[in-house]
Formats: C-alpha cells, sequence, structure tokens
C-alpha cells in the first residue's frame, strides 16, 4: 500500500520560490499532509525530490518494482523536456498521476507541452499544493478499482 511522491527541480525550494506562483507551503509541508492523509487512507507514503533527472527516473523504476499503488509526479520543468521521463513511465505499470501547483496551461507557451500527460493516468494542475491531497485521492480510490 505504497504512493510514492516524486518531486523534481527546484521543488526543495517551495515556500521561498516564486511564492505568488508556487504558494507559501514548503514540501515538507506537503510531507507532512500527505503523511497524515496516507494515515486515514491506509497508504504508506514515500515523498522525495531531486534537482536530477536520472533520480526521478531511477525512482519510477524503483516504484515499478515495488508495485506501489501509484505514483504521484511533480517533474517540474522536466515536465517540459524530458523524452527519458516519459519512456520511464511507459516501463512501469504503475499509474502515474501528474501534479502541478501552478497551471502550465495558463501560462508561458513553452509550460503548455507536457511529455508526461500522455502517458499519465490523469493530471492535476492549478490547485497549489491542495492538488497533492487531489492526487492521493485518486491514488486511493484507484486502489479500490
Ligand atoms: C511546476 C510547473 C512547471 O512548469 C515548472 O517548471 C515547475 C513547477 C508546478 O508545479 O507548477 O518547476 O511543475
Amino acid at each position: 500500500n505504497l504512493v510514492m511522491v516524486l518531486n523534481g527541480p527546484n521543488l526543495n525550494l517551495l515556500g521561498t520560490r516564486e511564492p505568488e506562483v508556487y504558494g507559501a507551503t514548503t514540501l515538507d509541508d506537503i510531507a507532512q499532509m500527505l503523511t497524515d492523509q496516507g494515515d486515514r487512507l491506509g497508504i504508506m507514503i514515500d515523498l522525495r525530490q531531486s534537482n536530477h533527472e536520472g533520480h526521478l527516473i531511477d525512482w519510477l523504476h524503483e516504484a515499478g518494482a515495488k508495485q506501489a499503488i501509484a505514483v504521484i509526479l511533480n517533474a517540474g520543468a522536466y515536465t517540459h523536456t524530458s523524452v527519458a521521463l516519459r519512456d520511464a513511465i511507459k516501463s512501469i505499470s504503475v499509474p502515474v498521476i501528474e501534479v502541478h501547483l501552478s497551471n502550465p496551461a495558463a501560462r508561458e507557451s513553452f509550460r503548455h507541452v507536457s511529455h508526461i500527460s500522455p502517458v499519465a493516468a490523469g493530471v492535476i494542475q492549478g490547485f497549489g499544493a491542495q492538488g497533492y491531497a487531489l492526487a492521493l485521492d485518486a491514488a486511493a480510490a484507484m486502489r479500490l478499482d
């Protein structure tokens, strides 16, 4: 009953990074919120962050090997650039829920392309830190399917 929550580049700076775009909530706050929610749902949360593309790929493989219920993935800017992350998602049978704090569709045009969305189970974007909680509820619902 594992959900891995993988966060990409610059998300370690949440809370101080462009708070007008990404909010004041830190990644530690999000980890705490999800752990509490996971306790209520009977789901173990493993939240990680890396600024390195390869780490995210290794962790997706690990989620596959561990047969996680789902991966919640905020790939940050790699969303818009990484074919390798997309291929990693295709390589595992674990559903991936793509999350963004902001709504990239309402921002610069280079954020309108996601290499993740076509291979994701679904996408939650524009709801700030609350999006992670919505994604965890979606993961819990999948478990019941
Ligand atoms: C982001 C959106 C991306 O475009 C951006 O590069 C990020 C954060 C978000 O959560 O809104 O780093 O993934």
